[in-house]
């Protein structure tokens, strides 16, 4: 099987969707990989690695001829994908709801795409999952990215010339950002807090060492969704839950909102009056911000200011650390190649009835297939 790894066209793109120890594993298993040529360069990786590697580096056109697997981080158009083989797979982050033209374009050109950001949660698929690698990276980074903007030092420092105090760091949706999130303020010294309406991040908080913010005692408290990710929450809940955070805000000098609710908009945490109640100087990095964003006034990709609070848009962090989260989206893509990778075909074989292909297939035999996009 010969597999395609393509240089990223999409503007801010820094990632690639191979690192030469996925190459190493890929030809491992039989397969024959063919690298665009500056393809690594932005995350660091030398066409000469990819070809040390065992890919052949070649240019979009050579590598692109009779590919049988097309490997990207963004989706490309169905149209810039002309010379690969007939029923060719496309695996890759296709954000589908915003790009179903696109999706429609590889059905018409009878390629079979792959979104692996409709990875399940089951722990089988732990590995495969390229939200999890990515957002985790950018939980680390929204906090470096805070450090930076802010005037002052994260940890407690006790100096000749008087004690310097601990930043207050408040994290608000602890996932797999939030959790990160939390666990390096922590390690940068500072004094950290941290929310969710799952009951169940209240241990894992309390275990990185910072203090549980929960609402009490209040009907549709258990924000618990399907599959590990929230729901919506009650409008009491929602009351309860903005009293509660008020005045803990007035308190923070820097936040970190991360709530999503997958197929919604971002949930709105922090209103503009909450802002005006924080302290001058104080920033607050909204990493929901291409979903509509959890504070009021946020522009996505952007740093704005409102009553003296820096507020960062956060959008698509992973990118400004293409060497570590290529790494990681590469072997999420390795992982869920060779667990479905058959011997003899020489290639993988997408069983129908498999959870994980039901849920990340997008196109199939000409036509759109998967139910969420029906
Ligand atoms: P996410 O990115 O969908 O949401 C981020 C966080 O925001 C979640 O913790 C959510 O509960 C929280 N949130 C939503 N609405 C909120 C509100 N109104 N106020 C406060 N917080 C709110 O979630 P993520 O990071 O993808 O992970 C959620 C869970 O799923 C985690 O427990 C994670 O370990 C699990 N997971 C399991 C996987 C597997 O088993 N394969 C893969 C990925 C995640």
């Amino acid at each position: 099987m010969k597999i395609a790894v393509l240089a990223e066209t999409a503007p801010g793109e820094t990632r690639v969707a191979a690192i030469p120890e996925t190459v190493k594993k890929l030809t491992g298993l039989g397969a024959q990989v063919a690298v665009e040529q500056g393809a690594g360069r932005s995350a660091g990786i030398a066409d000469e690695e990819f070809a040390t590697s065992g890919a052949n580096v070649g240019s979009r056109a050579d590598v692109l001829q009779d590919a049988e697997l097309i490997l990207t981080v963004s989706a490309p158009e169905a149209a810039d994908l002309p010379s690969a083989a007939p029923g060719a797979l496309l695996v890759g982050i296709l954000d589908p709801f915003a790009r179903r033209e696109a999706v429609q374009g590889y059905a018409s050109a009878g390629i079979e795409a792959l979104a692996m950001e409709w990875m399940p949660r089951i722990t089988r698929a732990q590995s495969m999952d390229v939200l999890s690698s990515q957002s985790n990276l950018a939980g680390y980074k929204a906090v470096i990215d805070a450090a930076a903007a802010y005037g002052r030092a994260f940890p407690m420092m006790m100096t000749a010339a008087g004690t310097v105090s601990p930043a207050r760091v408040f994290v608000m949706g602890v996932g797999v950002a939030g959790l990160q999130a939390i666990a390096t303020a922590r390690r940068l010294g500072a004094q950290v807090s941290a929310t969710d309406v799952r009951s169940a991040t209240r241990e894992q908080i309390q275990s990185l060492g910072a203090k549980a913010i929960f609402v009490e005692g209040v009907a549709g408290i258990e924000g618990e969704g399907q599959g590990g990710y929230a729901g919506e929450t009650s409008e009491e809940y929602r009351q309860a839950q903005a009293e509660l955070v008020s005045s803990h805000l007035a308190k923070q000098d820097i936040v970190i909102t991360t709530a999503l609710i997958p197929g919604k908009p971002a949930p709105r945490l922090i209103s503009d009056a909450q802002l005006a109640s924080m302290r001058v100087g104080s920033v607050v990095v909204d990493l929901a911000a291409a979903a509509g964003g959890n504070v009021e006034g946020c522009v996505a990709g952007e740093t704005v200011e409102r009553h003296g609070v820096t507020i960062i848009g956060a959008s698509n962090l992973a990118r400004s650390l293409p060497a570590d989260s290529s790494a990681l989206y590469a072997r999420n893509l390795f992982n869920f190649l060779s667990a479905f990778w058959d011997k003899d075909a020489g290639r993988p074989l997408l069983a129908d009835e498999d959870e994980i292909v039901k849920a990340v297939r997008l196109t199939r035999g000409g036509a759109v297939v998967s139910e969420r996009l029906a």
